[in-house]
């Protein structure tokens, strides 16, 4: 069961399980996934923090045998999970807790969730190891600590099996009909900007770091995808549960704009504006511990990540030129 298989990532792994011959449900409420991403999955529509849930997961579960899940389904917007910070909890923490309680129903013991470097908050270190000290600075990086904990009590309780994931910077496209359809994100503002015409903005490029924009590990989302079979093919080898998926490299916002403009031939002179509340000037991972424990290391750099992004958008409705 892959629940959240109809949004960006999740579809990048419905098509990789799909792809070697997996038996996949989809369980998403469409809210911000499309059906058209999920290909020859059965899709179930459903939210997994409604009232009624955890029955009618376990009611899929039964019906369809299913022995692993791979949690997506959640909210990520870090504005706005601290506007509304109890609707985040009901719907990434109660969700995941309706999952857990149907699988511990049924006997599923496999499970894959998505975590987030949003745990770190702002760390104050070159590279961001597991051991860094978990402290998020907003609703939605609480959340995501919030269900591995809950996770780690499940292990202890009756035995799951589990992995959790703390993406690091999110972009790409593994084909070119599964791009990011949500602007939340650099390399999609960037985009959208230049599609309406418009200068990219740089917020802030006053912050330590060698060209003052702030340096992110950008990960490509089909790199992404092959983690969570690893670590699926490999659930409780190990000690480890917790692994940062990163690539080990830094790039700044400036670097990711201009490898825009490499790939496109489009002038991408930014606008700089001010800084954005929260933003860590630096924030990259150690992927030493995913690729000690679970074999798996990123295959893409940033030129890989900027030149998929961009055919996928050229496939889309918004094509720019
Ligand atoms: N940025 C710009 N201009 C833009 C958009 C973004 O300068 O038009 C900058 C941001 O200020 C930030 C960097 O680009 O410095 C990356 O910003 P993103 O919004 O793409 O990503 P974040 O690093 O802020 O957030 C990502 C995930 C979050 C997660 C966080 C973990 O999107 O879900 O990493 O730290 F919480």
């Amino acid at each position: 069961m892959v629940t959240g298989g109809a949004g960006y990532i999740g579809a990048h792994v419905v098509r990789l399980l799909l792809e070697r011959g997996e038996d996949v449900v989809v369980v998403d409420d469409l809210s911000t996934g499309r059906e058209d991403r999920v290909g020859e999955a059965t899709l179930v529509e459903l939210d997994v923090a409604a009232g009624d849930a955890q029955q009618r997961l376990e009611l899929v579960m039964d019906e369809r045998d299913v022995d692993g899940v791979i949690h997506f389904a959640a909210r990520k917007q870090v504005g706005e999970s601290v506007q509304r910070p109890a609707w985040y909890y009901q719907q990434n923490v109660t969700g995941l807790a309706n999952v857990l309680a149907a699988m511990e129903t049924v006997g599923a013991g496999r499970l894959i969730f998505s975590s987030s470097a949003a745990v770190y908050g702002m760390p104050d270190v070159e590279v961001v190891t597991e051991d860094t000290a978990p402290q998020p600075i907003n609703p939605y990086g609480e959340t995501k600590l919030v269900g591995e904990w809950l996770i780690a009590d499940a292990e202890r309780a009756w035995g799951l099996r589990s992995a959790s994931l703390r993406y690091f910077n999110v972009a790409g496209a593994g084909w070119a009909d599964l791009g990011d359809p949500a602007v939340l994100n650099l390399v999609p503002m960037v985009l959208d900007r230049l599609a309406r015409g418009e200068r990219p903005t740089i917020f802030g490029d006053d912050y330590p770091t060698p060209d003052g924009t702030c340096v992110r590990d950008y990960i490509h989302v089909l790199d992404l995808a092959h983690a969570h079979l690893a670590a699926l093919d490999r659930l409780g080898q190990g000690e480890e549960r917790v692994f940062n998926v990163g690539t080990g490299e830094g790039a700044s916002v400036a670097e990711v704009i201009a490898a825009i403009g490499r790939v496109s031939g489009l002038d991408v002179t930014a606008d700089v504006a001010e800084r954005r509340a929260g933003d860590p000037p630096r924030l990259v991972a150690s992927a030493d511990r995913i690729g000690a424990v679970l074999g798996w290391r990123a295959q893409h750099g940033l030129d890989d990540i900027i030149a998929s992004a961009w055919e996928a958008w050229q496939a889309g409705p918004r094509r720019i030129g």
